[in-house]
């Protein structure tokens, strides 16, 4: 979970890489590093913090070299310092290179290169790559005893042979100081971009380290490298089979990844949001015929519609989507489902039936956990759908098929726009399969009319976020928070714990109104903050219940409910309202309030919204 860039071209490469990693911190942000190649001589610099430390310490544009690599760590193995950030040099000080992933073998092929006399200078996986490599490359022989070949690329052949030693995750940039025009980058489970120019090459983690200079890239798959070099670049497997890839247009613009006048991505990215539903709906709602049209999935959608049970799986704030999704099968297409935590189904031998369908949901399209749960079900044959929003990401390349979500580059490690982006992805798939199966062309059509209006009540919504902001000014020196909800708000709740803790490090648990009685109300003291999620629907009554149990007990009560909703005010302390939407559709409405609580509560203890501590936005490790 790094992010990696490195340039070869005809332009000084530090300012590229530079601002390259800037471009990437949001993929973690403990350390940094880069290193120049120029005169057959590699300069690096590193530095502990954010890239702005980085870019202060290596100064302006100090060097002419127009070959470099780069890297911006979330330490996982050895603490984050810069002995252990990247770029790490081999033994001999020829090869240099940076790295994303966990070499999962590397202590076995360091005991051996220690056998050999190699010495260590890190705590790091990654040093064992950039040794593997030099000891190959200086004795042109590997460890099986082949030799480089006697025409061959010595500086290719050595990656190539030490990577066939390596078990576990990589994207690579690597160098080396006699070729001084020659770029490598491989690839096996983390992501890696090729972004290919007029004599002019950029690998990169994703295409946002790229999108300033160059529009058109290639994303290359699980085991394979390219070689780039002044005059062109080739694209092989890490067994020496060539391979040809296609130059895809990079589908975001710089204007997507930029801050455009907002102070945080966050808070952009809650405010895309009504562009960011109404894109994901285009060309995908027909209210003529009451139908929903999914291009990625019209080859499966008989399948999907006949399946006798829909497993969801995802982490962390896709997950939540998958609940509300879970909710949606079972109500409109009448089809069970569960959900699962990605990170926990593949460990538990699950049951995948003849005929089980398997959806993953995921933001980055990188997660880990989420990649391993889908090996896992395709193994065992299910089919896979993915609701991804990252486009050529590995999770949207590795599934059957799938639904783009197409809320556009979403860099705050808070995840906001990607959620009901992912909830009305599946509402949609709900309705589509319901369609399919049970459910009344009348009722299909009411909701399918009221989501074409959803990108406008969220507008509405966003204008309140003065008063949300008063209303996290009131409670900011509360610690331990409550969010509750029930039936189809129960995630939302979840959700709306999730985003306060991420980011404002304040306490939060969210769970179903009603669970509250069994055990946490012990937990409410005076004054304690409780958001309820008590808009109209059919648990509308059992919820002012609860309300009413934590006032009783001091509690102090945030109340999301229905605009015009008179009665609920007499149990609220504060009272933010959102328009009326039918019941399915409420999570996508009451969600916004919580993300705008979340995003003024952490502004006002004062921290960093868009990269909170111990965070990273994918999360590419298990
Ligand atoms: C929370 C958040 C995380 C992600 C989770 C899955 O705001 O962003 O919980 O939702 O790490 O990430 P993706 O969706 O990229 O698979």
């Amino acid at each position: 979970m790094c992010g990696i860039v490195a340039y070869l071209g005809q332009k000084n490469a530090q300012p590229i890489l530079i601002e390259g990693l800037k471009r990437l911190e949001y993929r973690g942000y403990d350390s940094s590093g880069i290193a120049l190649l120029g005169d057959a001589e590699v300069t690096i610099t590193k530095s502990v913090g954010r890239i702005s430390a980085l870019e202060e310490k290596v100064g302006v544009d100090v060097s002419a070299a127009t070959l470099g690599i780069g890297h911006t760590r979330w330490a996982t193995h050895g603490a984050a310092n810069t002995i252990n950030a990247h770029p790490h040099v081999d033994y001999t000080g020829k090869i240099t290179l940076v790295h994303n992933g966990i070499i999962e073998n590397y202590a076995t092929l360091k005991k051996w290169l220690e056998s050999k006399s190699v010495e260590f200078a890190s705590e790091t996986d990654t040093e064992v790559v950039a040794n593997l490599i030099g000891y190959f490359y200086s004795h042109g022989n590997s460890r099986n005893g082949t030799k480089v070949p006697a025409s061959g690329n010595k500086f290719e052949w050595a990656v190539q042979e030490a990577l066939n030693e390596l078990v576990g995750s990589y994207g690579l940039a690597i160098i080396c100081s006699d070729y001084p025009d020659t770029l490598i980058g491989a690839k096996k489970g983390s992501p890696l971009i090729l972004g290919v120019g007029e004599k002019e090459f950029i690998i990169a983690s994703d295409a946002s380290a790229i999108v300033e200079h160059m529009t058109q890239a290639i994303y290359l798959s699980d085991n394979e490298m390219v070689i780039a070099n002044r005059d062109g670049f080739k694209t092989k497997t890490i067994d020496n089979i060539a391979v040809s890839k296609s130059l895809k247009e990079i589908e975001f613009s710089l204007d997507a990844i930029e801050l455009a006048g907002y102070e945080h991505y966050m808070q952009k990215e809650i405010a895309e949001q009504p562009e960011a539903l109404a894109t994901c709906m285009k060309g995908r709602i027909d209210l003529k015929s009451n139908r929903v049209v999914l291009g990625g999935l019209q080859n499966h959608l008989r399948k999907l519609a006949s399946t006798k049970r829909i497993i969801l799986t995802a982490c962390g704030t896709a997950w939540h989507a998958g609940l509300v999704g879970e909710f949606l099968f079972e109500q409109l297409a009448r089809i069970p489902a569960e959900v699962e935590y990605a990170s926990e189904f593949r460990y538990r031998n699950p049951v995948i039936n003849d005929g089980t369908i398997v959806i993953a949901i995921s933001q980055s399209g990188e997660t880990a956990d989420t990649l391993a749960a889908i090996e896992q079900a395709k193994e065992r044959g299910a089919l896979v759908i993915g609701a991804v929003n990252v486009v050529g990401s590995t999770i949207a390349r590795t599934t059957d098929a799938g639904v783009y979500l197409r809320a556009g580059p979403e860099i705050g490690v808070a995840s906001t726009k990607a959620f009901t982006a992912q909830v009305a992805v599946l509402t949609m798939l709900a309705i589509e399969l319901g369609r399919r199966r049970h459910l009344s062309n009348e009722y299909a059509g009411e909701l399918l009319r009221e989501m074409v209006q959803l990108p406008d009540k969220v507008g509405l919504i966003l204008k309140q976020s003065d008063h949300i902001k008063e209303i996290a000014k009131a409670n900011i020196d509360r610690d331990n928070w409550l969010f509750l909800g029930r039936g189809l708000n129960y995630p939302v709740a979840l959700e709306g714990a999730l985003k306060l803790k991420e980011i404002s490090y304040i306490h939060a648990e969210g769970m179903p109104a009603a669970e509250m009685k069994h055990g946490p109300i012990a937990l409410i003291t005076d004054g304690m903050p409780a958001v309820f999620i008590a808009t109209r629907c059919s648990q509308y009554e059992k919820i002012i219940g609860n309300i009413e149990q934590v006032r009783s007990r001091g509690g102090k009560t945030i109340v999301v409910a229905t605009e015009g909703d008179e009665n609920i005010k007499q149990y609220a302390d504060y009272l933010i309202t959102v328009p009326d939407t039918d019941e399915k559709l409420q999570p996508i409405l009451n969600v916004i309030p919580l993300q705008i609580l979340a995003y003024h509560a952490a502004v006002l203890r004062g921290h960093d919204v868009d990269k909170p501590r111990n965070l990273a936005k994918s999360v590419t490790v298990e």
